[in-house]
């Protein structure tokens, strides 16, 4: 057995045989049994179940963040959830007092942000998006459940699926993007992957998808900023990804910080009441975002905390984390200020998801000692984590075929670059108990992967930030010595996820320069890029001879690097995200509406900037392989459609190169005409398909009347009669077209 097929015989070990996570719906036992509960509790212990409080970071890391007053708060019922209280025996503790020294026994629920790994750090949300691989991403959630349940964290703060269209907000790395079905399809399989087949499974955790609604749309970009946008474009572009995922089954909503068209999300009634939990029929519990409901004064909602927990009370927000708004609803019940149903509505809600996890059952869920040594960072976690690294790189330039590196030729690599030996940055944002020490840089994977005979060396050149041009000499002399030049340059860690929006999309520092400085040398010369959104990379594409975008891998960072750079593994990564040619193109999508004045860009008048092409730098969907494949033309199974009928696209794709490959097929498709304006194209489906060496497969895929429907002007959804224009292909831009039409 070769390495590629070890690596994924462990992989797949990991997933049950079938991972149809169900929809979070309750049952009438589980109503019976709230209803006694409910009967019993007094209006503060009811209004300490919705109650959430954190553990303290300033005694991390690696630590358990608890605080000498969690057991007294445990003990006093002032509280139903903790978040950052971790380890199996700090739970195993807190817990015992909420189920044994309290008057009703009712059970804690413990949270933490398992973004993209617990221990185990996995590619960075947007990279693993890169995949295109669902079952890749579904894998990865189950490994991170895995790790934290074995630590007592019954409920991770994940998936984020908010839609990002502008790379200078920091949270776009934790997110899939652009797109609401590529979005979508990665927030199902995040879902799954938590939640396995059912929350009884003690390996499993509740998922909570957040942040509820359209968080990524901040004005410039900037984190927390004010988002005001159509309803059209809400239902459209960034709720489908919320309801994708309260649809696989997540049992916890996250609301966000921001208001939408004047209404924060935390007091949003319309959000939170008529479109989740009416709507979309949701029947777990919403959690505010960290002190969102306190942020409420801020936004000038009301003066008061009670004045604002009132609001989001009323609005449907069921669970406070971190604002203390909701400890004051007995006061508020009593003088007839909160109704009590909406408070017994929320506690329902927040005893389902603990009835559903089985912590009335086992309030400790099966975390221990022994489960944390057996899963934390096992072999086969850091073999899962190598594969979906893999899976996750982009292969943007590859000029001369320079890659993959022949063994034997390159007897001599420079690696080059502030990145090049690091392993904290690996980690990228939000990396909950991730550590660098745990991470093989990209000097070790390659040390590893390269040839004994092969002399590597590594040169630093530049720091991530900061002016100096000291180190550039060094850097150049390493160059000019070497068979092959890797250069490993980007964004640090802290440069994306939360609080970290940029207004610029460079390289930071001087790493630009670096790049143009020993690219000049004149040797074959690969850049790695490292970080977590998409930058300006112009003059990178047009000075190296390949380049990666390799975004922030996790512990397999520097192996999973290796494999691709000496083709071990054949990059089949597709960008999630359109990359800006400036900062100025900014937001810039590929589903965007045509205009009065379609952008032409030797024509004045239309929508463009006169001083830029109007095509991006790289379009959404865009990735190279080491192999080639060529598309025919879309055949569709007919030409005439009414309103309730499929169409069946098929195309043939062939891998026309010599060494097996994995290629995503993309569709998108065009309702030409329509009532209310539509994008030139929206991505329908995609399937990633492997090839072996000039193997010809036939792709199909069943265009539904979902897929063909819009939202009318009455915001009610509908198939116009007209034609519709179908893609097929390699990325948003290089595609087959074909045609239908759909007849009264
Ligand atoms: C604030 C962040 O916005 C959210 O994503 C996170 O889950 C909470 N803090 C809890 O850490």
């Amino acid at each position: 057995m070769n390495n590629t097929l070890i690596l994924l015989a462990a992989c797949f070990l990991l997933l049950p045989s079938h991972s149809l996570a169900q929809r979070f719906t309750t049952s009438p036992a589980i109503e019976r049994k709230i209803d006694s509960l409910l009967a019993l509790m007094t209006p503060e212990e009811k209004a300490g179940q919705l109650n959430q409080y954190s553990g303290d970071f300033a005694t991390g890391p690696g630590g358990n963040f608890l605080r000498s007053d969690h057991a007294d708060m445990a003990r006093s019922e002032k509280v139903g959830s903790f978040l950052n209280v971790l380890g199996s025996d700090v739970v195993r503790r807190i817990q015992h007092i909420a189920v044994e020294e309290t008057r009703l026994h009712i059970p804690l629920i413990f949270g933490y942000d398992v973004i993209h790994g617990y221990r185990t750090t996995f590619p960075i949300p947007l990279a693993e998006a890169s995949s295109w691989d669902p079952r890749a991403v579904e894998l990865s959630a189950r490994v991170e459940a895995r790790e934290a349940s074995a630590s007592g964290v019954q409920w991770t703060f994940s998936p984020m699926v908010d839609i990002a269209r502008d790379p200078r907000w920091g949270r776009i790395a934790e997110g899939s993007g652009e797109d609401p079905v590529l979005g979508s399809a990665m927030a199902a399989a995040r879902v799954r992957g938590y939640q396995g087949t059912s929350l009884s499974d003690p390996t499993t955790v509740v998922a909570c998808v957040k942040h509820f609604a359209a968080y990524g749309a901040g004005e410039g970009g900037r984190d927390y900023n004010t988002v005001d946008m159509s309803e059209r474009t809400l239902r459209e572009v960034y709720l489908p990804p919320y309801k994708a995922a309260v649809d696989a089954g997540a049992g916890t909503v996250m609301c966000s910080f921001n208001e939408i068209a004047g209404v924060p999300s935390s007091v949003n009634r319309w959000l939170l009441t008529d479109v989740l939990k009416k709507e979309w029929s949701f029947e777990g519990f919403v959690v505010s975002d960290w002190g969102s409901i306190r942020e409420c004064i801020n936004h000038r909602i009301a003066p008061t905390s009670d004045g604002v927990g009132r609001a989001a009370m009323h609005a449907g927000l069921d669970m406070d984390m971190e604002s203390n708004a909701y400890l004051g609803l007995p006061r508020l019940i009593a003088s007839g200020t909160v109704p009590l149903s909406e408070v017994d509505e929320s506690v329902r809600r927040v005893l389902r998801v603990k009835y559903a996890l089985g912590l009335f059952d086992d309030p400790y869920r099966g975390c221990s000692a022994e489960r944390e040594k057996k899963e934390i960072l096992s072999a086969e976690n850091r073999a899962a984590a190598r594969d979906v690294a893999r899976k996750s790189m982009v292969l943007l330039k590859n000029d001369n075929a320079v890659l993959p590196l022949d063994a034997a030729k390159a007897a001599s690599i420079a690696v080059i670059g502030p990145f090049g030996n690091d392993k904290e940055n690996m980690l990228g944002t939000w990396s909950s108990l991730g550590a660098g020490s745990t991470v093989v840089s990209i000097m070790e994977g390659l040390k590893t992967a390269a040839s004994p005979k092969s002399r590597i060396t590594y040169v630093k050149g530049c720091d991530i930030e900061g002016t100096t041009t000291d180190g550039f000499a060094g850097a150049i002399v390493a160059a000019q010595n070497a068979d092959v030049v890797i250069l490993v340059v980007g964004e640090s860690r802290g440069m994306t996820g939360e609080a970290s929006s940029r207004s610029q999309l460079d390289l930071p520092g001087v790493q630009a320069e670096l790049v143009r400085a020993v690219a000049a040398a004149g040797k074959p010369t690969v850049v790695v890029l490292v970080g977590g959104r998409p930058l300006v990379i112009g003059g990178i594409l047009h000075q190296a001879t390949a380049v990666i975008e390799a975004w922030h891998l996790g512990v397999e960072a520097g192996n999973a690097i290796a494999d691709v750079l000496f083709g071990t593994y054949n990059p089949g990564g597709k960008l999630p995200v359109t990359f800006p040619r400036s900062v100025g193109q900014v937001p810039i999508y590929y589903n965007y509406k045509s205009t009065g004045r379609p952008f032409n860009d030797s024509v004045h008048y239309t929508s463009r900037y006169f001083d830029l092409p109007s095509t991006p730098q790289l379009p959404f969907g865009f990735g190279l392989s080491y192999t080639t494949f060529s598309y025919g033309t879309p055949r569709l199974s007919v030409q005439k459609i009414t309103a309730n009928e499929n169409v069946v696209v098929s195309v043939d794709v062939e891998n026309t190169g010599t060494r097996k490959g994995e290629e995503v097929v993309q569709l998108y498709l065009r309702d030409d005409f329509a009532t209310v304006t539509r994008p030139v194209k929206e991505l329908k489906a995609f399937a990633k398909l492997e090839f072996m060496p000039k193997e010809k497969k036939t792709a199909e895929f069943t265009i539904t009347p979902e897929m063909m429907s819009m939202y009318d002007l009455s915001m009610k959804k509908v198939i116009e009669p007209g034609t519709f224009t179908v893609y097929v292909g390699t990325n948003s831009v290089d595609c087959r077209e074909a045609a239908f039409e759909v007849v009264q």
